[in-house]
């Protein structure tokens, strides 16, 4: 396969105003949700990334009509709780996690087996966490030895309510039990050991399903109720928006806004983090849209300096440690990171890749079991491996806005998983980045 590589050139800053793409995680979860309600959804700002199409395919394998994406806009002829039909073969989630770990809740209350497979990463990264409790609540689930996928899920049995306590701060988790417990008899009842993002939650809202929120970390529903067509007004992503966060914060001259981000506060941990840092982040025109907070940040270059990140942070900062990294690589001082062992298990061990990353560009990055230390300091240039990860490399490619060399990042063709446009949209905003197919 052809791979695609990132040329960076060292320095400029960013500015301007712009829109990243649509929120990942709200995507996938407005054609699930969508797919199994009653009547007609439709999405708007939907994110046109392979994650999110590999879950818009498996629901069109099921038999549910879909028609677009168009300029983000998706309307789902939904077939109810009980409409999905056997597809005709292994539905493949490609890269995307919350794909296989949510549909594994929904497919365990079908009537019809089904095969659940991915590529290189997701087929190496762990399912007991959710095939386990799913288990517990009469579901029937085939992993590898190891724990991964392919999952065979086997349909036509019989779910119970659970009340399960669980074992990693995990939203992918917990909307799968959630999605299992619209179809168990009784109540399903999950319990966080601290916050997650809650866009499960808001959306069953949103399509009219009853939710009790016992506690700021226990949901519960009860199965058996239907969920209703809706509209859906996808934010822009604020993970796609954390890079920019990154890159002005960094680059002298910069002052940038990102328009109409998502800024559910399970998700702003990225703000706080980089605000410790001393970042200058304004939040502006605070609104609602679609029952998620959303706003305007502008973003002006600060000088940042090194923290022990607060680990109660963690999990509403999940998937921008990335490019945190880079924030800290370019601090003054020493930035520690713990409790974040999660990250050896996502789309690739984002510590020890990190690490290597920013110590083949001249940093000092200290990887630790659940986290890391960074001394911050000049970065120099030179060449780094993204491992397949889409966060990793255009994580990498805004570190080139304070290195003192080029920088190459190979293996960026997952940026198209979260980011389609990204180069584009960053060399727009300032960034001197283009890109290559090598064969
Ligand atoms: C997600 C939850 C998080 C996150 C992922 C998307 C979701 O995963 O890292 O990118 O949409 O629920 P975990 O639940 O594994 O932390």
């Amino acid at each position: 396969m052809a791979d695609l590589t990132f040329f960076v050139e060292p320095g400029g800053a960013l500015r301007g105003r712009l829109r990243v793409p649509g929120d990942k995680s709200i995507s996938h979860r407005a054609i699930m949700f969508g797919a199994l309600a009653e009547g007609v959804t439709t999405i708007t700002g939907f994110l046109e990334g392979e994650d999110c199409l590999a879950t818009l395919r498996a629901f069109r394998a099921m038999g549910v009509r879909v028609d677009g994406p168009e300029q983000g806009r998706v309307t789902v002829h939904g077939v109810g709780l009980h409409g999905l039909r056997a597809p005709d073969g292994p539905l493949d989630m490609g890269n995307s996690g919350t794909s296989m770990r949510l549909m594994s809740g929904i497919l365990a209350g079908q009537a019809f087996d089904t095969v659940l497979t991915g590529d290189a990463s997701l087929t190496r990264r762990p399912m007991r966490r959710v095939t386990e409790p799913l288990a517990r609540m009469g579901a029937r689930i085939e992993t590898t030895e190891t724990g991964s996928a392919p999952l065979r899920i086997h349909g036509g049995q019989r779910l119970t309510g659970i009340d399960y306590p669980l074992l990693v701060a995990s939203a992918q988790v917990k909307s799968a039990l959630l999605l299992a417990g619209l179809y168990a008899e009784g109540v399903t009842r999950v319990t966080e050991p601290a916050p997650t993002r809650d866009h499960t939650e808001r959306m069953l809202e949103g399509f009219g399903y009853p939710l009790r929120r016992e506690s700021e970390r226990t949901v519960a529903l009860t199965g058996g109720g239907s969920l209703t067509g809706t509209t859906i007004d996808v934010p822009a992503d604020i993970s796609s928006a954390a890079f920019f966060l990154v890159g002005a914060s960094l680059a002298p001259g910069s002052d940038l806004v990102l328009e109409h981000v998502g800024v559910n506060p399970t998700r702003t941990g990225v703000i706080e983090i980089l605000r410790l840092m001393g970042a200058q982040i304004e939040v502006l025109n605070p609104r609602l849209a679609g029952g998620e907070p959303v706003a305007d940040l502008r973003v002006r270059h600060a000088p940042l300096h090194g923290i022990r990140i607060p680990e109660a942070l963690v999990p509403l900062a999940i998937d921008e440690f990335p490019t945190l990294f880079i924030a800290a690589a370019g601090a003054e001082g020493v930035t520690v990171l713990t409790g974040a062992e999660e990250l050896r298990v996502k789309e690739s061990d984002r510590i020890q890749v990190m690490a290597d990353g920013l110590n083949a560009l001249g940093g000092a990055a200290g990887p630790t079991s659940d986290g890391i230390i960074i001394q911050g300091g000049a970065l120099a240039g030179g060449t780094v491996h993204s491992h397949s990860d889409h966060r990793i490399a255009m994580s990498f490619a805004m570190a080139a806005l304070r290195a003192s060399g080029p920088i190459t990042i190979r293996d960026c063709a997952n940026v198209n998983t979260s980011f389609p446009g990204f180069v584009v949209l960053a060399r727009n905003a300032g960034l001197s980045i283009q890109e290559q197919e090598t064969p």
